[in-house]
């Protein structure tokens, strides 16, 4: 989809379709009223008519409007003035989108990122309605024998802003929204691959193609190198697959030599079985998901290199595959970390923790600034906050501050839980430092208090990403989440840092 930035007004413009908004009660947005004077009241006539009440979503497409230039005009219903919000946004940005492509538009200007949404500015209203965009003509069919020929007509779209001062603003929002949504793409790609393809080897492959890109370099740790390293709780969950573990390590130097990385940290269960401590059958297919992470992380990279952004990071696709077998590790076992910590493991199926933990020792190393980890890591996040807000939890105020306000931001939001002591001795074993299952209370909490055992050697918060990471049901799939929140954050540091050069 090609994407651009126009200021003018609506008799002007010579397109297949005009786009613009109706408030509820059949009031006419200013720029619906300009069309409506040039055509001598057609269109307030049709409201009046009762037509289109104006409900957020409602469409009605009018063709050949007199003395209208553009051959439709779609009309979109934007609910009460001054009421509109995000969510409603995106949904009339989607009805919109899908409204083109079932009638036949090639192109369209496409007035609704004039309307007001509340706290809003033009910047997010154009940036979101690209990434709305490409979100709604996604598709993952390369793996179905007939690929239906959607009929997807809709080439080109026009977003008009309000004044010829804000085109800079639009451009730039139209260029960081298509890096964003080259990101969530590839994020849900990868996400969607199933099991028997998107094996850890397969995340190291896919991490690779990011080195066509400036500034980049990606090193694959695999199981030998990892028993060298001292990583025996990373592969200790990776036993009982025959897919070898493969830890990829992407470097992006976008920033000077001497800056410290911000570096992301990504749970790449290819597939989670639960091992011997096997999962219920029940929708098993989605712990192909439980890769989620490993996506998120490779998804903002994608972003970050197409946009150049001047810092330094790493991420980090910790791929490993957790299957039952008779070399599969056990409940029972102590795993020594390459932390030197050690583990004894009471359920196989809390896997994600033992294969980050290491992977949060090795990048100590890089001397990082700040550890990010994204995870799908407890069915307990589904729990305590469903599918729209993400799980924070984090050592660091400052950062987690940061992380919440780039999630309002972006639209893609997160919430904070505690991480307070007093749920350490949840973790108590008798036989080893620690266990790896805090029990049934507060399961998020005591997950992430695992992890903060490895992460003392730099600021560091974790994302749980298990609710918000992909949907179940008929329209299951990968979100592409939290590569909006995540990159927000990244373009958030650069503003900072300008700021105080400036
Ligand atoms: N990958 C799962 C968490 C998960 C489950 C995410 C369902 C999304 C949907 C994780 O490895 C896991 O199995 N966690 C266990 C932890 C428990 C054994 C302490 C869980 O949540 O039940
Ligand atoms: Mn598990
Ligand atoms: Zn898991």
């Amino acid at each position: 989809m090609e994407f651009s930035v126009k200021s003018g007004s609506p008799e002007k413009q010579r397109s297949a379709c005009i786009v613009v908004g109706v408030y509820e009660p059949r009031r006419l947005s200013p720029i619906g009223e300009q069309l409506d004077k040039i055509s001598d009241g057609y269109i307030s006539n049709l409201l009046r008519r009762g037509d289109l009440e104006g409900k957020p979503g409602q469409v009605l497409l009018l063709h050949h409007v007199p003395n209208v230039l553009s051959e439709r005009v779609l009309l979109v219903g934007c609910g009460k003035e001054r009421e509109l919000d995000d969510k409603q946004y995106k949904q009339i940005i989607s009805k919109t989108i899908n409204t083109l492509n079932d009638t036949g538009s090639m192109e369209a200007v496409c007035f609704l990122t004039e309307q007001h949404v509340k706290g809003r500015d033009t910047y997010w209203k154009v940036r979101q309605a690209v990434e709305t965009t490409q979100d709604c003509l996604y598709t993952f069919n390369q793996l179905k024998s007939k690929k239906t020929d959607l009929r997807r007509p809709l080439r080109k779209i026009v977003f008009n802003v309000p004044t010829r001062r804000e085109l800079t603003i639009g451009e730039t929002a139209i260029e960081h929204g298509l890096a964003i949504a080259s990101g969530a793409k590839l994020c849900k790609d990868v996400a969607n691959m199933p099991p028997n393809i998107c094996n850890p080897r397969y995340l190291g492959e896919q991490a690779k193609t990011l080195e066509a890109f400036n500034n980049v370099s990606v090193d694959l740790i695999g199981e030998k190198e990892m028993e060298e390293l001292g990583m025996h709780s990373y592969l200790a969950v990776g036993r009982g697959s025959v897919n070898e573990s493969v830890m990829s390590v992407i470097h992006y130097k976008g920033g000077s030599e001497d800056q410290a990385p911000i570096i992301f940290v990504g749970k790449g269960l290819t597939f989670d079985s639960g091992g011997i401590s096997l999962k219920p059958g029940e929708g098993m297919d989605e712990m192909k998901y439980d890769m989620g992470g490993a996506a998120g992380v490779i998804g903002l990279m994608r972003s970050l290199v197409e946009m150049q952004l001047p810092i330094n990071v790493i991420g980090i696709l910790a791929g490993c595959e957790n299957m039952p077998s008779s070399n599969a590790y056990r409940p029972g076992d102590i795993l020594t970390t390459m932390s030197g910590q050690t583990v004894e493991v009471l359920n196989t199926d809390a896997e994600g923790r033992l294969v980050l933990c290491d992977a949060l020792t090795y990048v100590e190393k890089f001397e990082p600034e700040i550890v990010i980890d994204v995870a799908t890591l407890t069915g307990a996040c589904i729990v305590a906050l469903g599918a729209h807000a993400t799980g924070l939890l984090s050592s660091h105020n400052p950062l987690a501050h940061d992380l919440l306000k780039a999630g309002e931001q972006s639209g893609d939001r997160a919430w904070q839980l505690p991480l307070w002591d007093d749920y350490q001795d949840q973790l108590d074993s008798p036989f080893a430092d620690f266990t790896n299952l805090g029990g049934r209370a507060a399961g998020t909490i005591t997950a992430a208090c695992f992890l903060s055992k490895f992460t003392k050697k730099y600021n560091w918060a974790h994302l749980d990403i298990a609710g918000t990471a992909w949907k179940s049901g008929k329209n299951k799939g990968a979100t592409g989440r939290p590569v909006p929140m995540l990159t927000q954050y990244l373009l958030n540091r650069i503003e900072v840092s300008d700021a105080q050069q400036d």
